[in-house]
């Protein structure tokens, strides 16, 4: 079954601390030649228990076809403009409701965080979705690492403001910087990443260089690219679509067929790439990681609360 998780590893099973992936161990080995996982692109780690078992987009497809509105509307404007973004230094501000707030350099982020590859279905609200080898770490580590206060029950993400670099944002289409929120308890799921890689190599622009979100059983828009800061809120913090048109797109924007998009069916979906065989399939209740997150809606009205 295509959709489901590797069946030789269970969902409890936790991935031993010895195959989380040090970036710069795994870029020294690569570089050596050490590494014979061809599958995965090099990548010299275990395949997680959290990757779904669907093949890959190819890199041409993850890296063509893109959502980054600051970079233009078009699938393939940020493909052509976002060589325009300097990413380099970067860091990423902390704050609110937490015990060390900060103005952390990307480095120190990275430093020790628990690198591994994720294979993951991104769908996107506009109805087609693609299968991705993300290469991230939980956002817990780095919450956990930060110190989150008692009064925490949401968290904010902003992606950086920067018209000069970022053509897309010289025009009002969207209500700048791009945010978005998540209830912490959504925040702290091991399945939620922040991801600094793709196939094995740093993310491209394009793709939200250099640290994104990915939450995949979310619509793709929740998962913010080229994050520049992090605030721990009370209160459940604005979003940029959610701002933009509350009646198409909630807050919560858990994949769910039977909710459909006020202007499109959201029952099924097309996968990018997939050619002369690219037969439009079910979209999944919860992007198919129901029975991972599931639990985290129990007693909500998922039609009301979409
Ligand atoms: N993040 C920012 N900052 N700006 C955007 O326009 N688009 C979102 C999301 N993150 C977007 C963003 C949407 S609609 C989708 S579907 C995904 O990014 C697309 O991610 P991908 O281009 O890596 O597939």
């Amino acid at each position: 079954m295509s959709h489901r998780f590797r069946p030789d590893l269970g969902w409890s099973d936790v991935t031993p601390k010895a195959d989380f992936l040090n970036r710069r161990q795994f870029m020294a080995s690569a570089a050596a030649g050490l590494i014979a996982s061809p599958a995965l692109a090099g990548l010299n780690a275990k395949p997680s228990v959290y990757s779904t078992m669907e093949k890959p987009n190819s890199r041409d497809d993850i890296t063509q076809y893109n959502n980054f509105y600051e970079f233009g509307f078009d699938k393939g404007d940020p493909a052509k403009n976002a060589h325009l973004l300097t990413t380099d230094p970067w860091a990423v501000k902390i704050d609110g409701l937490v015990d060390r707030p900060g103005n952390y350099d990307l480095g120190d982020i990275l430093t020790g965080a628990p690198l591994e590859e994720r294979i993951y279905r991104l769908r996107c609200v506009e109805a087609w979705s693609l299968v991705v080898p993300w290469v991230g770490f939980e956002l817990s580590h780095l919450l956990n690492r930060v110190g989150v206060q008692p009064g925490a029950k949401y968290v904010a993400f902003e992606t950086l403001f920067r018209p000069d670099e970022m053509p897309g944002q010289r025009r009002r289409v969207l209500d700048w910087p791009y945010r978005e929120g998540l209830r912490l308890d959504e925040a702290m799921h091991p399945l939620t990443i922040l991801a600094n890689g793709v196939y094995g190599e740093d993310l491209p622009n394009q793709c939200g260089a250099p640290l994104r979100l990915v939450v995949p059983w979310k619509y793709g828009f929740k998962s913010i690219k080229s994050i520049v800061r992090i605030s721990l809120t009370a209160e459940q913090p604005p979003a940029t679509w959610n701002m933009e048109q509350s009646r198409e797109y909630g807050f919560y924007a858990n994949v769910n067929p039977q909710v459909d998009h006020p202007r499109w069916s959201q029952a099924t979906e097309r996968r990018i790439g997939g050619g002369l065989f690219n037969a439009r399939q079910d979209t999944l209740m919860f992007n198919g990681y129901a029975d991972q997150v599931a639990d985290l809606y129990a007693g909500m009205d998922l039609k009301k609360q979409f």
